[in-house]
C-alpha cells in the first residue's frame, strides 16, 4: 500500500470515530490513553479560540500546533490550509481574515472534507472553501495565496519536496509559509525514530530540522526559522511503546529532547 493510501485510511476512520461522537486520536491516544492527556494534540487552543467555532472542529483537531496563533493574518488575506483534517485552522482564519479575505482547506480524505464542509455549515461562515486534493499537487494557480498554513500533515507526506515546490508556486511574492510540524532534532537511530514518530503522527515521516530547512531553502524560499513548540521526552511516550513491547528504558536517551513540535516559518521573496 502506498503511503497515501495508509494516510488515508486511517485519517478516514478518525473523522468517523469524531462524527460517530469518539475521539479523534489516533497513534498513542487511540489505543492507551485517550485524547485529554494526549501531549501533542491537547490543549493547543485557548478558550478564546475554541469558543469562536463549532465543538465537532474542536474535537477533531488533530494537529501539533496552533499555526493561525503564531501565523502573521491580515483582513482582506487568502490562506490556504494544507491538510485541513475538521476544519479548526481554516475557521480560526477566515475569522482572522475577515468577510473581505479567504480561508481554503484542501485535504485528499473525503471523510475529512465531509466532516470539515459540516463544521462551516454550523460555523455560518462563508470566506471558506474545502478542495479535494493532494498537497503534492495543489489544485490552486500560481501566485494566489498570502499565506500558507499547516498543522502537522507536511511530516505525513511521502514527498516533501514536492510538498514544498508546491506551496511556493501558489504563494504570492512576499506570501508567507507558517507552519506547524513535527520535526526532529540530531541524529536518532533508525529504529527509535520509527518507534517515536508511530507514537507522534501515526506514520512515521518527520524530518530532521536541518533537512526541513534545506529543503524549504532548495524550493526557493527565505528568512526561515524553525521553533520549538513542544519537546517531548520519553515518558510522554511510555506507555505507547510498552504496548509495542519496546524496552523504554534502554532508549530514553536517544529520545529525550530529539521530538519536537515546531513552528517553521519562510518567506517567498517578494
Ligand atoms: C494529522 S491530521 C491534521 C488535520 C488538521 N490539520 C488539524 O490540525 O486538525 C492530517 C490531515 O491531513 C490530511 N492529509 C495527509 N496527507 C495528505 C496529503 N498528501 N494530501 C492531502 N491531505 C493530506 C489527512 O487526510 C488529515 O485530514
Amino acid at each position: 500500500m502506498e503511503i497515501r493510501d495508509i494516510v488515508k485510511e486511517k485519517y478516514g476512520q478518525a473523522a468517523l470515530r469524531v462524527t460517530t461522537g469518539g475521539s479523534s486520536c489516533c497513534g498513542a491516544s487511540a489505543t492507551v490513553d485517550g485524547c485529554g492527556v494526549d501531549p501533542i494534540t491537547s490543549h493547543l487552543y485557548d478558550a478564546n479560540q475554541t469558543g469562536q467555532i463549532p465543538e465537532e472542529a474542536v474535537l477533531a483537531s488533530l494537529g501539533c500546533g496552533n499555526p493561525t496563533a503564531l501565523a502573521q493574518l491580515n483582513p482582506g488575506e487568502i490562506v490556504l490550509d494544507l491538510g485541513s483534517g475538521g476544519g479548526i485552522d481554516v475557521l480560526l482564519s477566515a475569522k482572522r481574515v475577515g468577510p473581505t479575505g479567504k480561508a481554503y482547506g484542501l485535504d485528499m480524505t473525503d471523510e475529512m472534507l465531509a466532516l470539515a464542509r459540516e463544521n462551516q455549515r454550523k460555523s455560518g461562515l462563508q470566506n471558506v472553501e474545502f478542495l479535494k486534493g493532494e498537497i503534492e499537487n495543489i489544485p490552486l494557480p500560481d501566485n494566489f495565496v498570502d499565506v500558507i498554513i499547516s498543522n502537522c500533515v507536511i511530516n505525513l507526506s511521502g514527498d516533501k519536496d514536492r510538498v514544498l515546490q508546491e506551496a511556493f508556486r501558489v504563494l504570492k511574492p512576499g506570501g508567507r509559509f507558517a507552519v506547524s510540524d513535527v520535526v526532529v532534532r540530531g541524529t536518532v537511530p533508525d529504529e527509535v525514530k520509527r518507534s517515536m514518530l508511530l507514537w507522534v503522527g501515526c506514520i512515521a515521516g518527520a524530518l530532521q530540522d536541518e533537512q526541513y530547512a534545506s529543503k524549504l531553502a532548495k524550493s526557493g524560499f527565505d528568512q526561515i526559522e524553525i521553533e520549538p513548540t513542544r519537546v517531548y521526552n520519553v515518558e510522554d511516550a511510555r506507555a505507547f511503546l510498552n504496548a509495542e513491547g519496546i524496552d523504554v528504558d534502554s532508549i530514553a536517551a536517544q529520545v529525550d529532547g530529539k521530538f519536537m513540535s515546531a513552528f517553521v516559518r519562510a518567506t517567498k521573496p517578494a
